[in-house]
C-alpha cells in the first residue's frame, strides 16, 4: 500500500537542515511541473542549476531506460564502457587529460582539494600546502569544501575545520597577490560566483589569477559545478575567460538531474591521485554517466549553446522590462542562463519573498545569498515558456508592490 505523504511529513520524519516550500511537484515535463494538487509551475529555478534539458528530457530517459536493462553497478574493481565513453568525451571537449567520477559537486572539490595538496607534497615537499579561495565562495558541504568555501556560515558550529586555508575577496588582484607564496599549492575559483551572489570574474583578473599561479608554482582550480555543462553559453565557463586550469570540478549539469560529479584534470596532476589514494563506491556509476554521456552530447550541440546565449538576451529584457516598472532590482547580471537580479535596498536580505510570491503565481525562481533572485532554467526552455514565466513573476512582484 502506497503510504500518504504530504508537507508536513517532512517535518516529522526529516532532519530540519532544509525548509522545502509548501508544495510538493510530483511531475515534470520540459520547464513545467505539476505539484500534489494538480497546479502547474514555470520552472526558472531548474533544480538549482541542474536540470539543464528541462524535466524528463526523452535523450535522458531514453539513456537512463536503456541502461538500466543492461547493468547498473560495478564497483571500482571493474570499468565499464558508460564511464569510460564519458570520460573520453569530457577529455576531447576540454584541456583535461584525466577524468576523476564522483557523485556530487562537493565530491568533485573534495577530490580536487587532496589531489593539489598531494600535487605539491609529491612535486615540492609537504610544506606547500596552503589553499587560497575567495570570500563568498562556495565548493560544497563536506568538511573540507566548507572550510575552502568563503562563507563562515557554513562551518561556524563544525570546528576544528582543515587547516592552511585562506581567503581573499574575489576580483582584487591585489588583495591575492598580497596572500600567494611558495608555501600556495592552489587557488580556487569559480568564473562566476554562484551561491555567492552570482558575480561573474572580471576577464582580466581572472588571466592575472593564471599568471599568479604560475608564478609561485600553484594549481588553478576552476570549480565550475555551476557553471558547468553550457550554463553560461560556452561548455565551461574557462573557455569564455580564455583562461585554462589545471583542475576543474563539475557536477550539477552533468547528470540533468541523475547525481553524477567530476574533476577533470591534466595527466602531470593526475599522478598524484595514484592506485589507492581516493576512491568512491558509486564514482563512475554506470547509470548516472549513461545518462550524462546523453546529456553531454544534447547540450554540446551548436544550437543548444547558441540558444543559451539569445535566452540570456530574452531574460534580461524581460527582467528589465519588469524592473523599469516596479523598481524592485538593483542590477541584473549573470552569463548565460545564469542569472542573479539583486533586490533594492527594501528588499535587502529577504529576496526570499520574491520566491514565495513567485510560488503563489506559478512560477519557480531562486535565490542566491539573501539580496540576489537567482535564475538558473533549463538551457532548452522554450522562448515562450520564458514569457509566460516572466509574465507569473510580474504579477507576483505587482502583488508584493501591492
Ligand atoms: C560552485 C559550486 N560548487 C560546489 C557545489 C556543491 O555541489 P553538491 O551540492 O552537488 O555537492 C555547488 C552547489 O551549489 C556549487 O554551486
Amino acid at each position: 500500500m502506497t503510504k500518504q505523504v504530504s508537507r508536513a511529513t517532512f517535518d516529522e520524519v526529516m532532519v530540519p537542515n532544509y525548509s522545502p516550500a509548501a508544495i510538493i511537484p510530483v511531475r515534470g515535463e520540459g520547464s513545467r511541473l505539476w505539484d500534489q494538487e494538480g497546479r502547474e509551475y514555470i520552472d526558472f529555478a531548474g533544480g538549482i542549476a541542474v536540470t539543464a534539458l528541462g524535466h524528463c528530457h526523452p535523450v535522458m530517459v531514453k539513456a537512463l531506460k536503456e541502461q538500466a536493462d543492461k547493468l547498473w553497478h560495478l564497483s571500482n574493481v571493474m570499468t565499464n564502457e558508460p564511464a569510460l565513453r564519458l570520460a573520453s568525451k569530457l577529455v576531447d571537449a576540454t584541456f583535461a587529460e584525466r577524468v576523476f567520477f564522483a557523485n556530487s559537486g562537493g565530491e568533485a572539490n573534495e577530490a580536487a582539494f587532496k589531489m593539489v595538496r598531494k600535487y605539491a607534497y609529491d612535486n615540492f615537499g609537504p610544506e606547500k600546502n596552503e589553499i587560497i579561495s575567495f570570500t563568498q565562495s562556495f565548493h560544497g558541504r563536506t568538511l573540507f569544501t566548507v572550510s575552502v568555501g568563503g562563507q563562515p556560515k557554513y562551518r561556524i558550529g563544525f570546528e576544528p575545520v582543515p587547516a592552511g586555508i585562506t581567503h581573499v575577496p574575489y576580483n582584487d588582484i591585489e588583495a591575492l597577490k598580497a596572500a600567494i607564496s611558495d608555501k600556495t599549492c592552489a587557488v580556487v575559483m569559480e568564473p562566476v560566483q554562484g551561491e555567492g551572489g552570482i558575480t561573474p570574474a572580471d576577464p582580466v583578473f581572472a588571466k592575472q589569477v593564471r599568471e599568479l599561479c604560475d608564478q609561485y608554482n600553484a594549481l588553478l582550480v576552476f570549480d565550475e559545478v555551476q557553471t558547468g555543462v553550457g550554463r553560461t553559453g560556452s561548455l565551461y565557463a574557462y573557455m569564455n575567460l580564455g583562461v585554462t586550469p589545471d583542475v576543474l570540478t563539475t557536477a550539477k549539469a552533468l547528470g540533468g538531474g541523475f547525481p553524477i560529479g567530476a574533476m577533470l584534470t591534466t595527466a602531470k596532476c593526475a599522478q598524484s591521485l595514484g592506485f589507492g589514494t581516493h576512491g568512491s563506491t558509486y564514482g563512475g556509476n554506470p547509470l548516472g554517466c549513461a545518462v550524462a554521456e546523453a546529456v553531454l552530447d544534447e547540450i554540446s550541440r551548436p544550437s543548444v549553446l547558441e540558444g543559451v546565449k539569445q535566452k540570456h538576451q530574452l531574460f534580461r529584457e524581460g527582467l528589465e522590462a519588469i524592473n523599469a516598472k516596479y523598481k524592485v532590482f538593483k542590477e541584473v547580471r549573470g552569463m548565460g542562463l545564469l542569472i542573479g537580479a539583486e533586490v533594492v535596498e527594501e528588499y535587502a536580505g529577504n529576496a526570499k519573498a520574491f520566491v514565495n510570491a513567485g510560488l503563489e503565481q506559478g512560477v519557480m525562481v531562486l535565490v542566491a545569498g539573501p539580496n540576489v533572485v537567482r535564475f538558473a532554467p533549463s538551457l532548452v526552455i522554450p522562448d515562450e515558456d520564458i514569457r509566460e514565466g516572466l509574465a507569473r513573476l510580474e504579477k507576483a512582484i505587482a502583488a508584493m508592490r501591492g
